[in-house]
């Protein structure tokens, strides 16, 4: 991931999980769904949290547990590889937790209504998750202009099962909706608009190359596809007074008890 990038999200993860008045979390269970590579949202919370009893962190990619293990290992965490929509890979930690964390992670999840449900299951009585997600961006307009191009829209096939687009149609209130039902208390379901500015023309450019939609482009055009890519990008988003180049997004930032 682009240490830049991974640098600006922990700080909004950071941001959020201390506007929570969560107090110290001394002796308490923790899972962090989704944990990445174990240098992002397990991080923020052993730095926001150090008397923490201990962190639960899974993730579904067995690589980003592999390195969690080998290059951020800590004594307060375990690291495990499971999937948080599905119910027997988390039935072995019953009902125990006292606190949830979901940052930057829901966006990725096609049954995000199971993984709500698992984690009501997980939270004990009066336990709270606390979920943080980007719902839409500018960044991927791009990619939708891409897809109406002729030259491009042939690898554009599977843009409808691309998670990232189709969360467009929701919005705070679906979500706060969904999560009663399952019989969470809501305190809070709300959007955020944030801006991230880019560092360098260069960092834009490298965000095409990790994207997921460049998968489906033939490695020979993949060059042309990111030039093409900033281009539209330029057009549809002109560069600011610093004359940097920045996009607009909007996250939904919960805090939910069970
Ligand atoms: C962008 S990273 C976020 C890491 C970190 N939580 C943060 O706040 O930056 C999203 C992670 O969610 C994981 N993920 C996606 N679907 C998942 C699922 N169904 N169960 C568990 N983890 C999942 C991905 O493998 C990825 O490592």
């Amino acid at each position: 991931m682009n240490p830049l990038w991974c640098e600006f999200t922990n700080a909004e993860t950071k941001e959020f999980l201390s506007s929570l008045q969560w107090g110290d979390l001394s002796g308490e269970l923790v899972m962090d769904v989704g944990c990445g590579e174990g240098d992002m949202s397990t991080k923020c919370i052993l730095n926001l949290f150090p008397r923490v009893g201990k962190i639960i962190a899974i993730d579904i990619d067995p690589y980003c547990i592999q390195r969690s293990k080998i290059l951020h290992k800590h004594k307060k965490v375990e690291y495990r590889r499971a999937d948080v929509t599905m119910m027997d890979h988390l039935q072995r930690w019953g009902s125990h937790f006292s606190k949830i964390v979901c940052t930057h992670c829901i966006t990725f999840i096609e049954e995000q209504e199971r993984a709500f449900m698992n984690m009501f299951h997980l939270l004990q009585p009066g336990g709270e998750a606390a979920i943080f997600f980007a719902l839409r961006s500018e960044s991927d307009d791009v990619y939708l202009e891409m897809s109406k191009k002729s030259k491009w829209s042939k690898y554009f096939q599977n843009l409808n099962s691309q998670m990232v687009l189709k969360l467009r149609k929701y919005d705070a209130a679906y979500y706060q909706n969904v999560l009663e039902k399952i019989g969470f208390t809501v305190h809070f379901c709300t959007e955020q608009v944030a801006e991230y500015v880019y560092k360098s023309d260069g960092e834009y450019k490298n965000g095409v190359r990790d994207s997921t939609f460049i998968e489906s482009i033939p490695k020979n055009l993949r060059r042309e596809f990111v030039e093409e890519s900033f281009s539209t990008f330029l057009k549809m988003h002109p560069r600011n007074e610093d004359g940097m180049l920045h996009f607009k997004y909007t996250m939904i930032r919960a805090l939910l008890k069970k």
